[in-house]
Protein backbone atom coordinates (compact mmCIF):
# COMPACT_ATOMS: atom_id res chain seq x y z
CA UNK A 1 0.00 0.00 0.00
CA UNK A 2 1.05 3.54 -0.63
CA UNK A 3 2.48 6.06 2.30
CA UNK A 4 -0.52 6.94 4.54
CA UNK A 5 -1.28 9.98 4.17
CA UNK A 6 -1.83 9.67 0.12
CA UNK A 7 -4.04 11.93 -2.07
CA UNK A 8 -4.29 11.50 -5.08
CA UNK A 9 -5.35 14.32 -7.29
CA UNK A 10 -6.29 14.50 -10.82
CA UNK A 11 -2.96 16.23 -12.32
CA UNK A 12 -0.11 18.43 -11.23
CA UNK A 13 -1.91 21.94 -11.49
CA UNK A 14 -4.27 20.21 -8.82
CA UNK A 15 -1.37 18.77 -6.63
CA UNK A 16 0.14 22.55 -6.80
CA UNK A 17 -3.60 23.97 -5.84
CA UNK A 18 -3.78 21.11 -2.53
CA UNK A 19 0.09 22.22 -1.57
CA UNK A 20 -0.87 25.49 -2.09
CA UNK A 21 -3.80 25.98 0.23
CA UNK A 22 -1.66 23.32 2.88
CA UNK A 23 0.74 25.88 2.79
CA UNK A 24 -1.48 28.33 3.52
CA UNK A 25 -3.23 26.39 6.57
CA UNK A 26 0.49 26.11 7.66
CA UNK A 27 1.08 29.83 7.91
CA UNK A 28 -2.08 30.01 9.84
CA UNK A 29 -1.14 27.58 12.32
CA UNK A 30 1.97 30.25 13.17
CA UNK A 31 0.73 33.24 14.31
CA UNK A 32 4.35 34.37 15.52
CA UNK A 33 6.19 37.02 13.64
CA UNK A 34 8.22 34.26 11.90
CA UNK A 35 7.26 31.38 9.83
CA UNK A 36 9.65 28.93 8.43
CA UNK A 37 8.92 26.88 5.49
CA UNK A 38 11.64 24.45 3.54
CA UNK A 39 11.40 24.28 -0.18
CA UNK A 40 12.06 21.44 -2.71
CA UNK A 41 14.22 21.72 -5.52
CA UNK A 42 14.03 19.78 -8.71
CA UNK A 43 10.72 20.55 -11.27
CA UNK A 44 7.83 19.37 -9.68
CA UNK A 45 7.17 21.83 -7.61
CA UNK A 46 7.52 24.83 -10.35
CA UNK A 47 3.98 25.11 -10.69
CA UNK A 48 3.00 25.25 -6.98
CA UNK A 49 5.26 27.85 -6.67
CA UNK A 50 4.12 30.22 -9.76
CA UNK A 51 0.90 29.28 -7.98
CA UNK A 52 2.05 30.90 -5.01
CA UNK A 53 3.02 34.14 -6.92
CA UNK A 54 0.00 33.99 -8.88
CA UNK A 55 -3.44 36.15 -8.51
CA UNK A 56 -5.13 33.48 -6.58
CA UNK A 57 -2.69 33.16 -3.86
CA UNK A 58 -0.46 36.31 -3.68
CA UNK A 59 -2.49 37.83 -1.47
CA UNK A 60 -3.15 34.77 1.16
CA UNK A 61 0.63 34.16 1.90
CA UNK A 62 1.67 36.63 4.73
CA UNK A 63 4.92 37.17 2.59
CA UNK A 64 6.52 39.50 5.46
CA UNK A 65 6.18 36.68 7.72
CA UNK A 66 7.24 34.14 6.14
CA UNK A 67 10.88 32.66 5.68
CA UNK A 68 12.32 30.37 2.88
CA UNK A 69 14.84 27.56 3.04
CA UNK A 70 16.17 25.04 0.72
CA UNK A 71 15.91 21.23 1.57
CA UNK A 72 18.80 20.76 -1.13
CA UNK A 73 20.81 22.37 -3.98
CA UNK A 74 23.42 21.54 -6.42
CA UNK A 75 26.82 23.06 -5.57
CA UNK A 76 26.73 25.20 -9.23
CA UNK A 77 26.84 28.89 -9.44
CA UNK A 78 23.27 30.53 -8.56
CA UNK A 79 22.67 31.35 -12.11
CA UNK A 80 23.41 28.01 -13.44
CA UNK A 81 20.49 26.11 -14.95
CA UNK A 82 20.75 23.16 -12.24
CA UNK A 83 20.59 25.26 -9.34
CA UNK A 84 17.16 25.32 -7.36
CA UNK A 85 17.81 29.00 -6.62
CA UNK A 86 17.62 29.72 -9.84
CA UNK A 87 14.46 27.77 -10.15
CA UNK A 88 12.89 29.29 -7.49
CA UNK A 89 14.08 32.75 -8.65
CA UNK A 90 12.10 31.47 -11.82
CA UNK A 91 9.33 30.09 -10.70
CA UNK A 92 8.33 32.98 -8.21
CA UNK A 93 8.77 35.57 -10.87
CA UNK A 94 8.26 39.26 -9.97
CA UNK A 95 5.03 38.24 -8.40
CA UNK A 96 5.71 37.34 -4.78
CA UNK A 97 7.14 39.87 -2.77
CA UNK A 98 9.38 38.06 -0.96
CA UNK A 99 11.52 40.85 1.45
CA UNK A 100 15.36 39.64 0.16
CA UNK A 101 16.58 39.32 3.94
CA UNK A 102 13.51 36.32 4.07
CA UNK A 103 15.36 33.72 0.79
CA UNK A 104 17.75 31.38 2.72
CA UNK A 105 19.84 29.74 -0.25
CA UNK A 106 22.14 27.54 0.52
CA UNK A 107 25.67 28.77 -0.02
CA UNK A 108 27.33 26.79 -3.25
CA UNK A 109 30.14 28.96 -3.74
CA UNK A 110 32.64 27.50 -1.36
CA UNK A 111 32.42 23.79 -2.00
CA UNK A 112 29.97 21.57 -0.62
CA UNK A 113 31.85 20.88 2.69
CA UNK A 114 32.04 24.69 3.46
CA UNK A 115 28.81 25.32 2.13
CA UNK A 116 26.86 22.75 4.47
CA UNK A 117 28.60 24.07 7.59
CA UNK A 118 27.44 27.40 6.63
CA UNK A 119 23.86 26.54 6.22
CA UNK A 120 23.58 24.40 9.19
CA UNK A 121 24.49 28.14 10.94
CA UNK A 122 22.17 29.74 8.71
CA UNK A 123 19.32 27.48 10.25
CA UNK A 124 20.60 27.64 13.85
CA UNK A 125 21.15 31.48 13.91
CA UNK A 126 17.45 31.70 12.69
CA UNK A 127 16.02 28.84 15.00
CA UNK A 128 17.98 30.89 18.27
CA UNK A 129 19.53 27.45 19.66
CA UNK A 130 22.82 25.54 19.20
CA UNK A 131 21.10 22.39 18.76
CA UNK A 132 17.35 21.34 17.80
CA UNK A 133 14.67 20.85 20.68
CA UNK A 134 12.34 18.03 19.64
CA UNK A 135 9.07 20.28 21.33
CA UNK A 136 9.83 23.13 19.02
CA UNK A 137 10.17 22.23 15.47
CA UNK A 138 12.24 24.18 13.00
CA UNK A 139 10.16 24.38 9.97
CA UNK A 140 6.40 25.06 9.51
CA UNK A 141 6.56 23.28 6.36
CA UNK A 142 8.94 21.17 4.38
CA UNK A 143 8.00 20.67 0.88
CA UNK A 144 10.20 17.23 -0.22
CA UNK A 145 10.15 15.46 -3.99
CA UNK A 146 10.75 11.61 -4.56
CA UNK A 147 13.33 11.08 -7.29
CA UNK A 148 12.96 7.72 -9.54
CA UNK A 149 15.55 6.18 -7.16
CA UNK A 150 13.52 6.73 -4.37
CA UNK A 151 15.98 9.83 -2.97
CA UNK A 152 14.31 12.81 -1.50
CA UNK A 153 16.15 15.96 -1.20
CA UNK A 154 19.87 14.74 -1.92
CA UNK A 155 19.34 11.88 0.06
CA UNK A 156 20.60 9.38 -2.59
CA UNK A 157 20.04 5.41 -1.71
CA UNK A 158 23.46 4.11 -0.41
CA UNK A 159 25.36 7.51 0.61
CA UNK A 160 26.68 8.68 3.69
CA UNK A 161 24.80 11.96 3.87
CA UNK A 162 21.62 9.14 4.90
CA UNK A 163 23.12 7.71 8.14
CA UNK A 164 24.28 11.27 9.49
CA UNK A 165 22.46 11.41 12.71
CA UNK A 166 24.16 14.87 14.44
CA UNK A 167 24.46 17.28 11.24
CA UNK A 168 21.69 19.03 9.80
CA UNK A 169 23.24 19.65 6.92
CA UNK A 170 25.43 17.39 4.86
CA UNK A 171 27.76 17.55 2.05
CA UNK A 172 26.79 15.42 -1.02
CA UNK A 173 30.40 14.90 -2.88
CA UNK A 174 28.99 12.70 -5.28
CA UNK A 175 25.18 12.68 -6.34
CA UNK A 176 23.22 9.50 -7.21
CA UNK A 177 21.36 10.69 -10.09
CA UNK A 178 21.66 13.55 -12.72
CA UNK A 179 22.89 16.04 -12.95
CA UNK A 180 26.13 14.57 -11.62
CA UNK A 181 27.36 17.29 -9.48
CA UNK A 182 28.08 17.74 -5.97
CA UNK A 183 24.97 18.45 -3.97
CA UNK A 184 24.17 20.27 -0.40
CA UNK A 185 21.75 18.54 1.41
CA UNK A 186 19.18 18.84 4.82
CA UNK A 187 19.53 15.41 6.76
CA UNK A 188 16.71 13.59 7.96
CA UNK A 189 17.31 15.07 11.81
CA UNK A 190 16.39 18.68 10.21
CA UNK A 191 13.77 17.26 8.07
CA UNK A 192 12.21 15.80 11.35
CA UNK A 193 12.18 18.68 13.16
CA UNK A 194 8.56 19.84 11.13
CA UNK A 195 5.39 20.61 12.02
CA UNK A 196 4.13 19.43 8.39
CA UNK A 197 5.92 17.81 5.81
CA UNK A 198 4.55 17.45 1.94
CA UNK A 199 5.82 15.12 -0.37
CA UNK A 200 4.55 16.64 -4.25
CA UNK A 201 5.29 13.88 -6.19
CA UNK A 202 3.89 14.19 -10.18
CA UNK A 203 4.42 11.99 -13.44
CA UNK A 204 4.34 8.67 -14.72
CA UNK A 205 7.50 8.12 -14.26
CA UNK A 206 7.36 8.37 -10.29
CA UNK A 207 5.46 4.98 -10.40
CA UNK A 208 8.51 2.98 -10.02
CA UNK A 209 9.66 4.47 -7.17
CA UNK A 210 6.21 4.90 -5.03
CA UNK A 211 6.02 1.34 -5.96
CA UNK A 212 8.66 0.25 -4.46
CA UNK A 213 7.80 2.15 -1.28
CA UNK A 214 4.52 0.34 -1.33
CA UNK A 215 6.05 -3.03 -1.19
CA UNK A 216 8.07 -1.67 1.86
CA UNK A 217 11.36 -1.37 0.31
CA UNK A 218 13.52 1.31 2.54
CA UNK A 219 14.60 4.21 0.34
CA UNK A 220 15.29 7.45 1.48
CA UNK A 221 12.05 8.98 0.90
CA UNK A 222 10.01 6.53 3.16
CA UNK A 223 12.99 7.31 6.02
CA UNK A 224 11.43 10.73 6.71
CA UNK A 225 10.48 11.47 9.88
CA UNK A 226 8.66 14.50 11.38
CA UNK A 227 7.34 16.11 14.85
CA UNK A 228 3.99 16.68 12.61
CA UNK A 229 1.85 15.09 9.79
CA UNK A 230 3.39 13.79 6.64
CA UNK A 231 1.13 13.77 3.21
CA UNK A 232 1.93 12.41 -0.03
CA UNK A 233 0.12 14.34 -2.84
CA UNK A 234 0.16 12.33 -6.28
CA UNK A 235 -1.77 13.40 -9.30
CA UNK A 236 -2.93 10.27 -11.06
CA UNK A 237 0.11 9.51 -13.88
CA UNK A 238 1.96 8.82 -10.73
CA UNK A 239 -0.34 7.03 -8.70
CA UNK A 240 -1.04 4.73 -11.62
C1 LIG B 1 16.65 18.32 -6.18
C2 LIG B 1 15.57 17.87 -5.29
C3 LIG B 1 15.18 16.43 -5.42
C4 LIG B 1 13.88 16.38 -6.19
C5 LIG B 1 13.66 15.02 -6.79
C6 LIG B 1 12.48 15.03 -7.73
O1 LIG B 1 17.09 19.44 -6.06
O2 LIG B 1 17.03 17.53 -7.05
O3 LIG B 1 15.21 18.58 -4.22
O4 LIG B 1 15.05 15.74 -4.23
O5 LIG B 1 12.81 16.75 -5.40
O6 LIG B 1 14.81 14.65 -7.48
O7 LIG B 1 12.80 15.88 -8.78
P1 LIG B 1 11.78 16.26 -9.90
O8 LIG B 1 10.72 17.10 -9.29
O9 LIG B 1 12.59 17.05 -10.90
O10 LIG B 1 11.26 14.99 -10.46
Amino acid sequence: SLPTGTHVLTDPQAVAREAAERLIVACGENQSERIAICLSGGSTPKVLYGLLAGPDYATRVPWERVHWFFGDDRVVPWDDERSNVRMVREAFGHGAPIPPTHLHFIPSDEGAEAGARAYERTLLDFYGAGRLDPARPLFDLVLLGLGEDGHTASLFPGKPAVGETERLVAPVPEAGLAPFVPRITLTFPALASSRHVLFLVTGAGKRAPLARLAAGEDLPAGRVTSAGEIAWLLDAAAAG
